[in-house]
């Protein structure tokens, strides 16, 4: 029989709890084989096969005040709507982490969004907060990295400031299966440039903040 190296499997609880432990003692935890290789897998067919027209060029802020700028951000996104077998598996592994979290560390997470991100070869999103102080909205971001045998001279790394004033981030490396989530509000962060399409996940647990006169989020 073979018995799988242990380096290679991914258990959710096993990853669920460093995650809220790192979240707890530092506010952001990077975890190579963060997911289950097989969902890992089926995003990674899915999105490489994914019919161009899909994606549309990544916006800055919402809705009015929509805009389009290369040299702020240059992917292309296309929201999970949940219309994919692969999608659907990320999704509800998205809300076993919630629950998750919700039970440790009290964070109230309520809703969950996420999207596809292509960035083709040169395009990087500069450095900013997902979320401002005050503004209890997004609170935890998540991002998925889909790339198969990655190198470093490759480029394209997610680089995470502990805070605004830190310009010595941590590099990490968006290959297959990484998974990186940070408090929303607290830890600035950019995407240098790739030599090569780079593929990922990005997304934003949000708190309810609906009150009497205003459903938030709308779904
Ligand atoms: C974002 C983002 C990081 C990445 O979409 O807000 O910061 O590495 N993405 O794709
Ligand atoms: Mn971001």
């Amino acid at each position: 029989m073979n018995i799988p190296c242990n380096a290679t499997i991914a258990n959710d609880l096993d990853v669920f709890g460093k995650i809220s432990n790192d979240l707890q003692t530092q506010g952001f935890s990077i975890n190579p084989l963060g997911i289950p290789r097989d969902i890992a897998d089926a995003l990674h067919f899915h999105l490489t096969h994914m019919p161009n027209e899909k994606f549309n060029h990544a916006g800055i802020g919402r809705e009015q005040d929509f805009d389009k700028d290369d040299t702020i951000r240059g992917d292309e996104i296309c929201w999970v709507l949940g219309d994919s077998i692969a999608g659907q598996q990320w999704l509800r592994w998205c809300d076993d982490l919630k629950q998750h979290l919700n039970r440790r560390l009290f964070l109230g997470l309520f809703s969950f969004e996420s999207h596809f991100a292509h960035y083709p070869p040169q395009a990087f999103y500069q450095r900013h907060v997902d979320a401002f102080h005050g503004d209890k909205n997004r609170v935890l971001s998540v991002v998925l990295y889909l790339n198969k045998d990655w190198q470093a001279q490759d480029g394209g790394e997610l680089v995470l400031y502990k805070n605004e004033q830190d310009v010595d981030g941590i590099k990490v490396i968006p290959e297959l299966g990484t998974l990186v989530v940070f408090l929303s509000e607290e830890f600035p962060h950019e995407v240098l440039p790739a030599t090569k399409n780079r593929l990922s996940i990005a997304g934003w647990y949000r708190v309810n903040g609906s009150h009497e006169h205003k459903v938030d989020p709308p779904n």
